[in-house]
């Protein structure tokens, strides 16, 4: 392990759980880089590439993934990481990199996204609602809704980033059953077999979204 979780953990108003049908995800908000001494020559190979802004951001994402893989007692080098990945994600925003993970058996796959104060318009709705999702919500693209056109816009990140070989998908493919609420159930057309489930909360005046693919019996067991 290259430094300790109290090292990466910053009083951020995120929570440090949440739970999806009765599965604990954790939460880890890393404010602090994490320190060039302490990479891997995989992971100092990638910051040297990077300008100062982009460099600050990468070593913060370090942080946080670095913590939440010692906690699972995975191998901490992150550069040997592929997203997405069965136990873990990862998402930057402001001055924080958040990582969500669990070690439940039942999960498949775990994705999170946090956005503090992004604006999404009704056109780039457009781009990634699905017709079923506007049909379902006929008044969502309307002003009032701004705040759930961001909060959708976390959940379908979210969706994105929990499901395997997702390079083939975009965040369209994802349609939330209930788009209204803040948590429930979501399918991806091309794979209805895969089972999953989110939750939003409220961070820091803006949304943070888990989401996980169930396993089967699982799902079943807690539809
Ligand atoms: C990859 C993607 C999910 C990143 O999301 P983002 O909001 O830009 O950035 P975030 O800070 O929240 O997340 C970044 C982290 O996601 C993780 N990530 C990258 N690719 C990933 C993937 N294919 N699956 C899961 N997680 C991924 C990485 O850990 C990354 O952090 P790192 O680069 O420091 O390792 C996003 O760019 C994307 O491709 N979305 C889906 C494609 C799409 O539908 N686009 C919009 C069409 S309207």
């Amino acid at each position: 392990m290259h430094f300790t979780l109290a090292q990466a953990t910053v009083d951020s108003g995120i929570p440090s759980r949440m739970v999806i049908d009765d599965v604990n995800i954790e939460l880890i908000a890393a404010g602090q880089p994490a320190p060039v001494h302490a990479l891997s020559t995989g992971e100092r190979t990638v910051a040297d590439r990077l300008g100062k802004g982009a460099r600050i951001e990468f070593l913060r994402g370090r942080a946080a993934q670095n913590t939440a893989l010692a906690a699972l007692c995975l191998d901490t080098d992150t550069s040997l990481v592929r997203m997405p990945h069965r136990s873990h994600s990862l998402t930057h925003a402001g001055d924080i990199a958040v990582s969500a993970y669990t070690s439940a058996e039942r999960v498949l796959g775990i994705g999170v996204d946090f956005e503090p104060d992004a604006k999404v318009s009704a056109d780039r709705a457009r781009f990634f609602l699905t017709q079923r999702e506007l049909e379902t919500w006929p008044d969502v693209l309307q002003p009032h809704h701004a705040p759930d056109l961001l909060r959708l816009w976390t959940v379908k990140e979210a969706l994105y980033k929990a499901t395997a070989d997702n390079d083939a998908l975009t965040v369209r493919d994802f349609t939330v059953n209930e788009p209204w609420a803040w948590s429930g159930i979501a399918t991806l057309g091309s794979r209805p077999d895969v089972a999953l489930r989110y939750v939003t909360t409220v961070a820091r005046g803006g949304y943070l979204t888990v989401a996980a693919v169930l396993a089967p019996q699982m799902a079943a067991a807690a539809a």
